[in-house]
């Protein structure tokens, strides 16, 4: 078993470069499959769920060649299966991609029903709806979804609430069907646009991507022939962003796009710490001083991220004063409150809802990551803390972040990697 050892109580200090997004990446990846020819995606994130999929998008056929570190070619010209490997796609939730990819251009998909974080109840009823107003059958039983279509025609579809997966899903299964289809009330995260961007790039016709209202005009064929670089990650930017307040330290964030961080941004501007948008592209992030209390509340975008939650919660759980977080988006989002009660936090989570008493300071103990999101809060609780912290359950923590201890080293944290 691996786990990291944090000897804590460092400020943060140096640079950072942030790498392409894990949930912009988890979507373009199947969405190759929509194209029947060859493309090369750069800036692809080095992390275990990029990993999976490409394999599983071998077993359906594509052929996949990694060009360098961050750059892969992916040829879907020979796909001779559209039953992707249960197995394979029950262990993480971007999964569900390969249903609209799939039903898309073939007029049929077989996915296991996805897995993934744990964060309480994940349905995915609104991707079904979608397809189904698109005129496809769809069948959920024995652990997996079926999805047929004779022909897709395009129609109008209401999102009953906002669903990032939801939104692409439907997307990906719209952009070869006949006609026009209008996507109503749907999510507008940096992803979403990224991936119209790309699918666009290789001859779709999407528009009002990053607006409530996305129309997608169908087209016979996507061309492939093109280069398409993915968007830098958000939330690593902000998990680092966040990391350099905690810890009292003073980060530049390069590779980010400073525009998709303004939520974080006002909310560490809020507590007392100090941000500099140097162009754009680079931001940089300070704190000399003890947070101050604040609350939160998680939103879609442009509101503030679930995703960085957690990482929040670890600079809440030592501001000056009482904050609360109302988590709306996921139902089971706090486990990681209790990680930080071990560690000499004061936090009472109920439902949706958590108080974090503000401590003088967080003291090492070993602790176990539930989710991706909340192994990253338990990194930098660890780096906060005074002696030594031990990260468990590593695997969800490289689901999403590359060379997360590398990045951490290279700023100053004393962190390492063992194999127990
Ligand atoms: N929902 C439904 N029905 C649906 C779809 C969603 O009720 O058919 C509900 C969910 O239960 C949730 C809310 O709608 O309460 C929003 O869910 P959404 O569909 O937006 O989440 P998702 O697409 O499954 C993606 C990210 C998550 C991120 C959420 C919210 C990927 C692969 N995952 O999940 O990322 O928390 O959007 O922004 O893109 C992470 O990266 O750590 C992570 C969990």
């Amino acid at each position: 078993m691996e786990k990291l050892v944090i000897n804590g109580k460092t400020p943060l200090k140096g640079d950072v470069t942030i790498s392409g997004a894990k949930n912009a990446a988890v979507a373009i990846l199947p969405a190759t499959l929509l194209i029947d020819g060859i493309c090369t995606i750069d800036n692809v994130p080095n992390i275990s769920d990029v990993k999976i999929y490409c394999d599983i998008l071998q077993d359906l056929g594509a052929k996949i060649t990694w060009n360098n570190e961050h750059e892969i070619t992916v040829d879907t010209r020979n796909i001779n299966s559209y039953n992707s490997p249960l197995e394979k796609t029950s262990k993480f939730r971007a999964s569900y991609y390969l249903i609209g990819s799939l039903l898309g251009r073939f007029g049929h998909a077989q996915v296991g029903m996805p897995g993934g974080c744990n964060l309480g109840a994940r349905p995915i009823d609104q991707h079904i709806k979608g397809f189904e107003a698109l005129g496809a059958k769809v069948d959920v039983s024995q652990g997996k979804i079926t999805a047929t279509a004779e022909d897709l025609i395009g129609t109008s579809v209401y999102l009953d609430m906002v669903s990032v997966g939801a939104t692409i899903n439907v997307m990906l299964a719209a952009v070869l069907a006949e006609g026009t289809t209008i996507i109503d009330n749907v999510a507008k995260e940096p992803h979403i646009v990224d991936v119209a961007n790309f699918l666009n790039t290789m001859g779709a016709d999407i528009r009002g991507a990053g607006t409530d209202v996305i129309k997608i005009n169908g087209v016979k064929k996507l061309h492939g022939n093109a280069t398409y670089s993915i968007v830098p990650d958000q939330i690593e930017a902000g998990t680092f962003m966040l990391a350099a307040v905690a810890t009292k330290g003073d980060v530049t964030i390069r590779n980010c796009i400073t525009k998709h961080l303004e939520p974080i941004i006002a909310k560490i501007i809020e507590m007392g710490a100090e941000v500099d948008d140097i162009d754009g592209d680079n931001i940089r992030v300070w704190c000399t001083k003890r947070p101050k209390k604040i609350n939160i509340k998680t939103l879609p975008y442009p509101g503030f991220p679930t995703d960085l939650q957690p990482q929040m919660g670890v600079i809440l759980s030592m501001a000056d004063g009482t904050s609360i977080i109302n988590e709306s988006i996921w139902e089971s989002r706090f486990q990681y409150t209790e990680e930080l009660n071990k560690m000499g936090a004061k936090i009472s989570a109920h439902g949706k809802t958590a108080v974090f008493d503000g401590v003088e300071g967080l003291v090492g103990a070993p602790v176990y990551a539930s989710d991706l999101r909340a192994g990253a809060a338990l990194i930098i609780a660890g780096i906060c803390a005074e002696g030594t912290t031990e990260v468990y359950n590593l695997s969800h923590i490289d689901r999403g972040y590359e060379n997360i201890e590398e990045k951490f080293k290279k700023l100053g944290a004393n962190i390492e990697r063992v194999v127990e």
